[in-house]
């Protein structure tokens, strides 16, 4: 019953929690907060799009003066993320998971080929990234399931532009 309750809301204190605590169910978000899906805008003002990053609390804003190279998006600042942390970032209307190993950032979509498991809840261990769900194992260098060698989850091309962390979506 937990699990399906996790699978159609989401874990107690996940993304989508967070999300609907910031902006939703009368909560209530800070001027100037959007929802984070996609940047759409609430239905109650057109108030301007904010950067995912802050969305989750990450503390440190994703550089705005930074130009992404062709195809890329920024998606968040890169001391917003410490060494061995994954999260969920959602950009350009797509989840992915972003982690940041050693100084070296990497991406991923954030469905687990599974049962779909947000993969940004996950924990990282090293180069190997375990599903909230029911654990599978994915190397985040080139998306490989460990636990079951044929799945793979899709991962995206990082690239650092001074402090920011750009992804091509
Ligand atoms: S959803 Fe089952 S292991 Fe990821």
């Amino acid at each position: 019953m937990s699990l399906l309750r996790d699978l159609m809301i989401g874990r107690e204190n996940g993304l989508r929690a967070r999300l609907r605590k910031l902006f939703g169910q009368g909560g209530g978000g800070a001027a100037g907060d959007t929802k984070a899906s996609g940047g759409a805008h609430t239905a109650a003002s057109d108030r301007p799009p904010m950067a995912a990053e802050r969305a989750l609390n990450l503390g440190v804003e994703a550089p705005k003066d930074v130009t992404p190279p062709d195809g890329y998006e920024v998606v968040l600042h890169k001391d917003g993320l410490k060494s061995g942390q994954v999260i969920e970032v959602i950009i350009a209307g797509k989840a992915i998971a972003v982690a940041n190993v050693n100084g070296q950032y990497f991406a991923l979509s954030n469905a687990c080929p599974h049962a779909e498991g947000p993969l940004g809840e996950g924990s990282l261990d090293g180069h190997t990234l375990t599903c909230p769900y029911h654990g599978w194992k994915f190397d985040i260098r080139d998306g490989g399931c460990l636990t079951s060698p044929g799945d793979k989850v899709r991962t995206y091309p990082v690239q650092i532009v001074r402090d920011a962390v750009c992804v091509a979506i």
